[in-house]
């Protein structure tokens, strides 16, 4: 356990936790997440015409899809890549899970910062030998910048153990974007992930019982409707893995967020007032 013992006062809804002790995140290092629903497939298409239309003086754009599932064993997510068309200069592209949907005009800007439910910001480049130290939706700096192939193409698979195809986790990518750069950040195409494949029915779903915000943090929780005692451990049936704070959906900073602690141990007493044991 990495984070301080930490107890504090939830007066209301809307007042949050004290932060845990800082470490590569605000909130520690990414958790790997061990019980993605196998079987369930998201897939991320690109549209016909890049966003960033200095890269297709002709139209176009990156071309092809990405999908994402979770491992056979459930721990980690296996990302295949198959792309073509790329810019043919001005790589190496990076390219990151976004912390927002692409809105219907394709702009994507809209689609915010990277995912990085544990608050760890970009002051630092990611360490690919220390994937649990980078931001949860820094793909590239994790698993190398795409070097297309002299004919445009780029096509490779890898198992990322810190997104996650849970939803209801911080590091839940099902609902967001992926973005491609140029090395200058300027964003080249973007896309959404779509649930393509429900499973076979044995995926789980987690949801709070109540819905109560905790401030911007999300998930962690369970929070009891009437005011009874209510406890749970991690936000799930079967992992002690919370996949870090739910993320901002503007780009304000998130204050006292919660989401990346383990365990959390959860007592609801009378009228609004929880005591939170960080365990
Ligand atoms: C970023 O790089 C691309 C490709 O070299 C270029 O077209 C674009 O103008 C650059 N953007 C900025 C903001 O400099
Ligand atoms: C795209 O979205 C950004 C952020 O909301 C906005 O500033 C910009 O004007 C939009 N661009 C276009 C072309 O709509
Ligand atoms: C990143 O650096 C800026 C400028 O030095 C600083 O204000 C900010 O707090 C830093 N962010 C993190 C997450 O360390
Ligand atoms: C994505 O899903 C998470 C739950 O996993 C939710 O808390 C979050 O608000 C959703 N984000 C968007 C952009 O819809
Ligand atoms: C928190 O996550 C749950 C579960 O996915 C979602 O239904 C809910 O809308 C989220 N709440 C907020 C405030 O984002």
């Amino acid at each position: 356990m990495r984070v301080s013992n930490n107890l504090s006062l939830f007066l209301a809804a809307g007042v949050t936790a004290q932060s845990v002790e800082p470490e590569t995140g605000k909130l520690g290092d990414a958790t790997i997440v061990s019980n993605n629903p196998v079987g369930v497939v998201y897939k991320a298409v690109l549209p016909a015409e890049a966003w960033f239309k200095p890269a297709y003086p002709d139209g176009g754009n990156i071309e092809g899809e990405i999908t994402a599932t979770a491992a056979e064993s459930g721990e980690g997510v296996v990302y295949t890549y198959k792309l073509s068309n790329l810019p043919k200069e001005g790589g190496p592209f990076p390219y990151h899970l976004h912390v927002a949907p692409v809105p219907s005009d394709g702009n994507c800007s809209v689609t915010l910062a990277h995912l990085d439910p544990f608050i760890r910001g970009e002051n630092t480049s990611c360490n690919p030998f220390g994937p649990q130290t980078c931001q949860v939706g820094d793909l590239s700096g994790k698993f190398g910048e795409i070097r297309p192939e002299t004919d445009g193409t780029w096509e490779t698979t890898y198992t990322d153990l810190y997104s996650s195809t849970l939803e209801g986790i911080g590091a839940f990518f099902g609902n967001r974007s992926i973005v491609f750069h140029y090395p200058n950040k300027t964003r080249i195409s973007c896309a959404n992930f779509e649930k393509v494949e429900d499973g076979d029915g044995t995926s789980v779903t987690i949801l709070p019982t109540a819905t109560t915000s905790l401030g911007g943090s999300n998930s962690s929780f369970t929070i009891a409707p009437t005011g009874g005692v209510s406890t749970t451990v991690g936000g799930g049936p079967s992992t002690t893995t919370t996949g870090g704070a739910e993320q901002p959906t503007t780009s304000a900073p998130i204050s006292g967020a919660n989401g990346g602690v383990r365990g959390s141990l959860m007592g609801v007493l009378g009228l609004g007032v929880m005591v939170a044991f960080m365990l």
